[in-house]
């Protein structure tokens, strides 16, 4: 595919991408480093190979931990010299009835990702406004706002943060802090297809007439709109979120289609 973006166009940027090892994290850290980009990856087990193959810093971390994320975020502004990109991608989720949910499964679900995305920008904050033009990219889903059957939890949390990828935008717009979101449409990834049945054809295929592009995504697209939201291009872009789905959302529930025979 032809280079969009020239190949320099986050040199000198300094990114922290939590859950940065593994699926649409990876893969947003892999564009940044191809476009010039410093970048840190942070998570609880599977940052340490994917660091290592890509030679580049990466620090264990639970965001729900409020100690380990501020001093993740010292670590890696120490390690990067500064920074001026967060990508608050970590995230937990499974596919339960609300009726059936523990406690326990609701709250890890909202705290990695609705507590986990608040404890790191807060953290990360005060990096961000001393860089000259920062950007801090939230990971949510389209049923933020669609609503949907199995993930009431990661649904309420997504939909939390992004209320609070506004809130913070407005709060923080004349730091020159950027803050965006991005939801995905379906995109086979590790644990999605653990967690989502997603590896399975006959899911991808009834997942696929959900979508008005006829396929599920590739992590790369998910990676570019994250470059995109973080390049001089977006500069005057806060406070939004962008949808990369293939139409999916304005086509009706994504997981009615994996329960429907
Ligand atoms: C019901 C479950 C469950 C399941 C876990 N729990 N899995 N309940 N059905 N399938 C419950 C447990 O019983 C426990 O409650 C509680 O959740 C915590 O579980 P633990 O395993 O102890 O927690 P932990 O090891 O901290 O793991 C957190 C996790 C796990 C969120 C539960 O799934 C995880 O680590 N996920 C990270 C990776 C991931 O999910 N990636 C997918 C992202 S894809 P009790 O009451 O028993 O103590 C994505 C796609 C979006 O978000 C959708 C696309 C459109
Ligand atoms: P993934 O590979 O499972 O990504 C989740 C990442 O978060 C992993 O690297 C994981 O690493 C890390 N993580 C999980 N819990 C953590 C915690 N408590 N503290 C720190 N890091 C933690 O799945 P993915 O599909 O790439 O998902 C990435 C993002 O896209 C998520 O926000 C997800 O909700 C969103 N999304 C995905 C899809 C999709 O179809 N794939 C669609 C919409 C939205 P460790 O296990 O090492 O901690």
């Amino acid at each position: 595919m032809a280079q969009t973006f020239a190949e320099d166009v986050l040199d000198g940027r300094r990114a922290l991408v939590t859950g940065g090892g593994t699926g649409l994290g990876r893969a947003m850290t892999e564009v940044f480093l191809d476009h010039g980009a410093e970048v840190a990856i942070a998570s609880r087990k599977r940052y340490a190979q994917a660091a290592d193959e890509l030679g580049i810093p990466g620090f264990e971390l639970d965001v729900r931990d409020e100690e380990a994320c501020q001093r993740v975020v010292d670590e890696a502004s120490d390690a990067l010299g500064g920074l001026d990109l967060l990508v608050n991608n970590a995230a937990g989720n499974f596919l339960s009835p609300a009726a059936n949910l523990s406690e326990n499964g609701w709250r890890s679900v909202v705290d990695i990702v609705l507590d986990g995305t608040f404890r790191m920008s807060q953290a990360a904050y005060p990096e961000l406004a001393e860089a000259e033009e920062a950007n801090v990219v939230n990971i949510v889903a389209t049923y933020a706002w669609t609503a949907a059957p199995m993930v009431s939890h990661s649904g309420a949390a997504k939909s939390g943060v992004l209320n609070l990828t506004r809130s913070l935008a407005v709060e923080w717009g004349d730091d020159d802090v950027r803050v965006n979101a991005i939801a995905p449409g379906p995109v086979v990834t590790e644990k999605a297809a653990e967690h989502l049945g997603y590896a399975d054809p006959e899911v991808q295929e009834k997942l696929a007439t959900k979508i008005p592009m006829d396929r599920l995504g590739e992590p790369e697209e998910i990676a570019d709109a994250a470059l995109f939201l973080s390049s001089p291009a977006a500069r005057w872009v806060t406070g939004e979120c962008l949808v990369v789905d293939g139409g999916q959302w304005l086509q009706g529930n994504l997981f009615d289609a994996l329960m429907s025979e």
